[in-house]
């Protein structure tokens, strides 16, 4: 026993990422109001800023579930999605020794208890996770992400996009990955996300189609003109720069899905042939497992309402016991329906008989019913529907 212990524990230590303090200068958000108050003011909006057991229903409620039914304590598994939820976190896993001690109730003064209740976390995905990012490992294997496929500047030095900016509060460091190649920064997290068994269930890395456009053009978008920081040391003004919005806009901005994807329908025989097609370079949906689109048809008679239908386009997950589950406990997964990158679907639905036309609507969703269902999730966001796009269409 005695051994095995000792193997374990110099295994998760090989394969542990360094974790780098934060100094308390540069810890939050607010310490940088100062001086770019408009930037933190977009990001407060993002959900980067959600990702923490408590500021994401669905994120805790997914922690609790894995907690329960994995039997692991609530606080390991909280650090092991931590690698990417929260990578500021000092301790990056948890070996037997921490099991045994929380069974026993005696990892209250524990390094992992005190690192989950750090201030350092629980702003998520802040400023100083992307800015204090040194190096990308992009050679290593698929499966290391967040902490793990990272390395940290030291404290106190943030790498940014200009390779000419001066700053009195830090010091500064231009990286490419922060300019003209930011999609690796967010392949950092947004690819290979999987299961604990292993299970891959999102990889918007391996279904990227590579185009003109960049991750930070759609999802911070376009540059125009402004200031990075508001501190007057350009001649007594602030420096015009080109910028961006840190607002990270997506699936859960319901503006941002209008036209997202685009339909069209035709008759054929008895059937109505509607193609869904995505100009988006990554598939959709795609950001995380049991996300959906949902396809409601209305047939009419002249004005009246003579029959519908929907279908939804989603993924549903199986346990090792062949039982209904969410994404991170699966073994394994239903077809895959989403919208390939630059791609399109074609769905074949049967006619109303005498229906003389067929409005047509595509909508997304965050949660299916099932998931939804699992994790008892409460708030409307979770269900509400975000419309994309419709289409008319008349019938012989
Ligand atoms: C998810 C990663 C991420 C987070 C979190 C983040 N940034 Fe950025 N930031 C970027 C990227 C990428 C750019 C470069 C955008 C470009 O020019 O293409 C950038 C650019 C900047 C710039 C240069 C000016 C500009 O707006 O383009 C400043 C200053 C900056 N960030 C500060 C901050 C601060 C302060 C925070 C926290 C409130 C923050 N960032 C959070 C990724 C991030
Ligand atoms: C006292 C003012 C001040 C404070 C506080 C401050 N900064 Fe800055 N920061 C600046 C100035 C000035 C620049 C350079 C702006 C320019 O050249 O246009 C800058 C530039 C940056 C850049 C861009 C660097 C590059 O090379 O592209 C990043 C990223 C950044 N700051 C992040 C932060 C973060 C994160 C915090 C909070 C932890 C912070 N700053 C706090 C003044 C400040
Ligand atoms: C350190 C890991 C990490 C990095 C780096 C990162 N993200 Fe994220 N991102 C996340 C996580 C985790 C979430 C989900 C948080 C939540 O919902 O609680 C997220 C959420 C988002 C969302 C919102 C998705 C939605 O459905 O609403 C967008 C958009 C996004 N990220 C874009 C980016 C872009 C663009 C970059 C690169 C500039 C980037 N991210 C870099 C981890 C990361
Ligand atoms: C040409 C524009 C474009 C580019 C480039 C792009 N996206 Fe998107 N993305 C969209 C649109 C449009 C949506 C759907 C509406 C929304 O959520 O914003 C979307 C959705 C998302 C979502 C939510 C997906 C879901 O199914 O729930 C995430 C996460 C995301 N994008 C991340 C990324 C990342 C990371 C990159 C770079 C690897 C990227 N996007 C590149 C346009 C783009
Ligand atoms: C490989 C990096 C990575 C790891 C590890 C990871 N996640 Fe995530 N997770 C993400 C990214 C990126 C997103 C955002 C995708 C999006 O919104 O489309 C996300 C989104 C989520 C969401 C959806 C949140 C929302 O607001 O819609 C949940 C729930 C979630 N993760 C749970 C977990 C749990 C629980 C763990 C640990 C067992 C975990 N994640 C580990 C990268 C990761």
């Amino acid at each position: 026993m005695k051994i095995i212990l000792s193997i374990l524990l110099a295994f998760t230590a090989l394969f542990a990422a360094k974790a780098v303090e934060v100094g308390e200068r540069f810890e939050d958000s607010q310490k940088c109001k100062a001086c770019h108050l408009h930037i933190v003011k977009d990001w407060e909006k993002s959900w980067h800023a959600k990702s923490h057991y408590e500021s994401d229903e669905y994120f805790k409620a997914t922690i609790d579930y894995v907690s329960r039914k994995t039997r692991k304590s609530l606080n390991s598994v909280k650090v092991q999605c931590a690698t990417c939820h929260n990578p500021r976190i000092s301790v990056t896993s948890t070996g037997i020794d921490y099991e045994i001690m929380a069974v026993m109730e005696l990892d209250k003064d524990s390094k992992v208890n005190q690192a989950l209740k750090s201030d350092a976390i629980d702003e998520g995905i802040n400023c100083v996770v992307c800015h204090n990012i040194d190096k990308i490992h992009s050679d290593k294997d698929e499966s290391f992400r967040g902490i793990n496929r990272v390395e940290w500047t030291k404290s106190g030095t943030m790498t940014g996009p200009y390779d000419d900016a001066m700053s009195p509060y830090h010091k500064v460091e231009h990286r490419d990955f922060m300019d003209n190649n930011s999609d690796q920064l967010c392949f950092v997290c947004h690819a290979n996300d999987r299961a604990v068994k292993g299970l891959v269930f999102t990889d918007m890395q391996s279904e990227y189609k590579k185009s003109d456009k960049g991750c930070v053009d759609c999802h911070m978008g376009p540059k125009t003109m402004g200031v990075a920081a508001t501190l007057k040391l350009d001649n007594g003004k602030a420096k015009k720069r080109e910028i961006r919005s840190h607002g990270f806009a997506g699936g859960h901005v319901a503006s941002m899905w209008e036209d997202a994807l685009n339909i069209n329908a035709r008759q054929k025989g008895n059937d109505i042939v509607v193609s869904i097609s995505n100009p988006q370079p990554h598939n959709i949906p795609s950001g995380f497992g049991s996300r959906e689109l949902l396809l409601e048809m209305v047939f009419k008679k002249g004005h009246q309402d003579i029959g519908n239908k929907s279908i939804s386009l989603t993924r549903t997950y199986t346990s090792k016991r062949d039982k209904p589950t969410i994404p991170h406990l699966a073994v394994k997964a239903s077809e895959d329906l989403s919208i390939p990158a630059n791609g399109k679907k074609i769905l074949k639905v049967s006619n109303e008989a005498g229906a003389t036309s067929v409005e047509i609507k595509l909508y997304y969703r965050l949660v299916n019913d099932e998931v939804r269902s699992i994790l008892k999730l409460k708030d409307p966001i979770w269900s509400d529907k975000s419309f994309i796009a419709s289409k008319t269409l008349k019938l012989k």
